[in-house]
């Protein structure tokens, strides 16, 4: 039971390793180990602390077991209304490699875009919408014993007795319950009663459509496989940008060879893993938001959830140039890259090649 577990830790005596977390400071911060939630959670805040001027922590919901769900806002203050990019990391508990490149993401871009002007573009004309941990109490349970580690979901009571934890990537409003689920609440593919039934697909589902025509792209990051993952998980639709989504995707994973030579494979669910429905991505596509992907980060199935501590870092960095091909592609698509070129002169210079009918 949550409670008396919260209660133990809350008035439990302070560990050592508590006492540093309050003066650990962030050059001391170990980007290349696994965090349990609470140093990721300082980790944060003093993140904000020492950046005030380019990122805020924004709460956007509760968890079952009513932990706060944070994410760091990142981008440049500016008087215009900017676009926007979403990464969520660790929506299911074991796949620890998450969290850490989440908060690697964060740490890149906020040591590039000083000296990087093409960073510092993107940070002025986009807000980047990270959250290092959706599934926060999934995520504590991971970290508990070792019996609990390959844990998935959140820890939602089911139903009936005895059984805990909905797949929160089957729980959204997206073709929900139709495949690739489970309807027993013991499964680790368990759907939920209904779409939305969790207070963590909620808290996304509600803070992202109410600027939902913001964003731009919307990035969802898990373990393990290495792929990138396109829509749509139910086998009979079909992205309507499916071809640039792959083209885009096909860039990601040669940038991702670039750095460590592994190979990522790019598809969607049903065509490269297998057929889902209720995903996140799935449902922000639906919304509107153009660029949708999974990436199923390493490995490719020999440690699977367990990948080792020495792994993170290149996992990390040829996660990282993946996604910033995307993300670059997806702001040079709007704002009309390096050549500025206003609406005006694109509607002529269409005209001058007697292109009549354009598709936005
Ligand atoms: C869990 O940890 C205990 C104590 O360290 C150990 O004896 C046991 O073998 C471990 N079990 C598994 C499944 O790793
Ligand atoms: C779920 O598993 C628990 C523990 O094994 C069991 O007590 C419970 O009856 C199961 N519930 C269902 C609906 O199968
Ligand atoms: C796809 O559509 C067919 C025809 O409507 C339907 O029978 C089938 O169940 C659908 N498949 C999935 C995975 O939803
Ligand atoms: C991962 O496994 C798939 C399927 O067996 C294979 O196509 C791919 O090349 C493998 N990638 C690496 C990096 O080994
Ligand atoms: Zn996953």
């Amino acid at each position: 039971n949550f409670k008396t577990e919260k209660k133990l830790s809350l008035s439990g005596p302070k560990t050592i390793s508590n006492r540093n977390l309050a003066t650990l400071s962030l050059a001391e911060y170990d980007y290349f180990k696994y965090h349990p939630m609470e140093e990721i959670s300082n980790w944060m805040t003093q993140m904000e602390k020492d950046h005030p001027d380019v990122m805020t922590i924004v709460d956007y919901g509760k968890t079952y077991e009513k932990r706060t769900i944070k994410l760091l806002k990142i981008g440049l203050k500016t008087d215009t209304k900017k676009k926007a990019v979403w990464m969520d990391c660790g929506i299911h508990a074991r796949e620890w490699i998450a969290p850490a490149f989440c908060q690697y993401f964060v740490k890149q871009i906020l040591q590039t875009y000083k000296t990087d002007t093409k960073m510092e573009e993107m940070m002025r004309n986009m807000d980047f919408y990270v959250t290092p941990v959706l599934n926060i109490d999934g995520y504590v349970y991971s970290w508990k014993d070792n019996t609990t580690r390959l844990w998935r979901k959140n820890r939602s009571p089911g139903p009936s007795s005895g059984c805990y934890g909905v797949d929160l990537n089957r729980n959204f409003d997206s073709n929900w319950g139709t495949v690739g689920v489970s309807f027993d609440c013991n499964a680790t593919t368990y759907c939920g009663t209904q779409p939305i039934s969790e207070p963590e697909a909620q808290a996304v589902t509600y803070f992202l459509g109410t600027r939902i025509d913001d964003f731009l792209c919307f990035l969802t990051i898990h373990s393990y496989g290495q792929l990138l993952l396109v829509p749509f998980g139910n086998p009979n639709f079909t992205a309507s940008n499916y071809d640039e989504l792959m083209e885009v995707g096909q860039g990601a994973a040669e940038a991702i060879r670039k750095v460590h030579g592994q190979i990522y494979r790019v598809g969607s669910s049903p065509d490269i893993l297998y057929p889902n429905s209720g995903s996140s991505r799935d449902w922000a596509r639906i919304q509107g938001i153009p660029m949708t992907y999974t990436f199923e980060l390493r490995d490719n199935g020999t440690l699977g959830f367990l990948l080792p501590e020495d792994q993170i870092q290149p996992t990390c960095e040829e996660a990282y140039s993946g996604a910033l091909h995307i993300i670059t592609y997806t702001h040079d698509k709007t704002f009309n890259g390096a050549i500025a070129v206003t609406g005006a002169t694109l509607w002529s210079m269409l005209l001058a090649v007697g292109v009549t009918r354009v598709t936005m």
